[in-house]
């Protein structure tokens, strides 16, 4: 399978007045077409740095790329112009953010903002992109006759939803859906994350995952890249990275997800502070929480290791293991 996505050694800081934050730390991946990637870890970790980056919406302030290159279809990201990047989000790429309201203009209908995205994208008339809008509504379960209304009119689930269908309008190559059904009510949430789950199977499109909910992961994605501290710690199918943890920060998210029976629906969280962003260790960032560390843990920053074909793992004991076998 072609990839659609590539990153490459990508590396982004936020320059503070006093600090620099090292938010995305040399991170490489490949999505392939119709592949679906989660991306996990805890806050912080650089998820949506990551996928702010592909989407060319970095705080343009602050936000500064160190180093690296990302590729759509081959073409890179990272040298188009504004106006280009702007073309390519209502073509190419498209983002569900969190929280819906930050993604909806509250003195819009819904259905406009859907047929905005439809003419963007298509160059129909205004009558055909009402009508493409229509079945968008229709798609994501919201009765077309609700068209003319405007956001304030909807609850949080049915708002998330009119966002999936402005995402989902433009026929994206790449969707981005960064923990889209966080900010809704947990009952709400399976419907939206169902509704998610029909439309990616259906489309033939590439997403990127981004939740701290195993259970999401294990439900919609192929395949699985954990990060800590903005790096990819481990990466690899689901399957492996689910059923055959080998970074000691992903068994401890697996360890720290309640019983099937359990009410608490969240991750429990794990002891001890993650690393400070603006002061990482030049050694392995999750020493200092890791229950495995062993001495040359403190002694520099282990590189991802290929612990079986195509499952990758950012941990010594991996380095150790390979030694062992020369
Ligand atoms: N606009 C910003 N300005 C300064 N720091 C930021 C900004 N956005 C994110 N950060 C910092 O960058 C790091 C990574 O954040 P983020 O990419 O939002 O992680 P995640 O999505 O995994 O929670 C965090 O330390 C966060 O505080
Ligand atoms: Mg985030």
């Amino acid at each position: 399978m072609e990839n659609l996505l590539q990153i490459k050694n990508l590396t982004v800081h936020y320059n503070m007045e006093t600090s620099v934050v090292e938010a995305v730390n040399d991170i490489s991946l490949d999505i392939k077409r119709g592949e679906t990637l989660g991306l996990v870890g805890e806050t912080g970790a650089g998820k949506t740095t990551t996928a702010l980056a592909i989407m060319g919406l970095l705080q343009k302030a602050r936000a500064e790329i160190i180093s690296g290159e990302i590729f759509l279809n081959g073409e890179s990201l990272l040298d188009k112009s504004a106006k280009a990047m702007q073309k390519i989000r209502g073509d190419k790429v498209s983002m569900i953010f969190q929280d819906p309201m930050t993604a909806l203009n509250p003195v819009l209908t819904v259905g406009e903002q859907i047929a905005e995205v439809v003419r963007l994208h298509e160059k129909c008339s205004r009558a055909e992109a009402a009508a493409r809008a229509k079945e968008m509504l229709e798609t994501v379960g919201i009765p077309s006759y609700r068209y003319k209304e405007y956001p304030h009119q909807f609850s949080g689930g049915m708002k998330q939803r009119v966002v999936i269908a402005i995402a989902l309008a433009c026929s994206p190559d790449l969707l981005i859906a960064d923990e889209p059904t966080t900010a809704l009510d947990v009952t709400i949430q399976a419907q939206v994350l169902e509704l998610m789950k029909e439309q990616i199977q259906k489309r033939d499109m590439s997403v990127i995952m981004i939740t701290h909910d195993l259970g999401v992961v294990a439900e919609i994605c192929d395949k699985c890249a954990v990060m800590y501290a903005g790096e990819i710690v481990e990466y690899g199918t689901v399957e492996d990275v689910l059923d055959y943890p080998t970074h000691p920060y992903t068994r401890n998210l697996l360890n720290s997800l309640p019983s099937i029976d359990g009410e608490i629906k969240k991750l429990q969280p794990i002891e001890g502070a993650v690393s400070d962003p603006t002061n990482l260790p030049p050694y392995c960032s999750f020493q200092n929480r890791c229950k495995e560390c062993m001495e040359r843990c403190t002694e520099g920053n282990p590189k991802l290791v290929e612990v079986a074909p195509g499952h990758w793992s950012k941990c010594f004991q991996h380095y150790k293991e390979s030694e062992a076998e020369k």
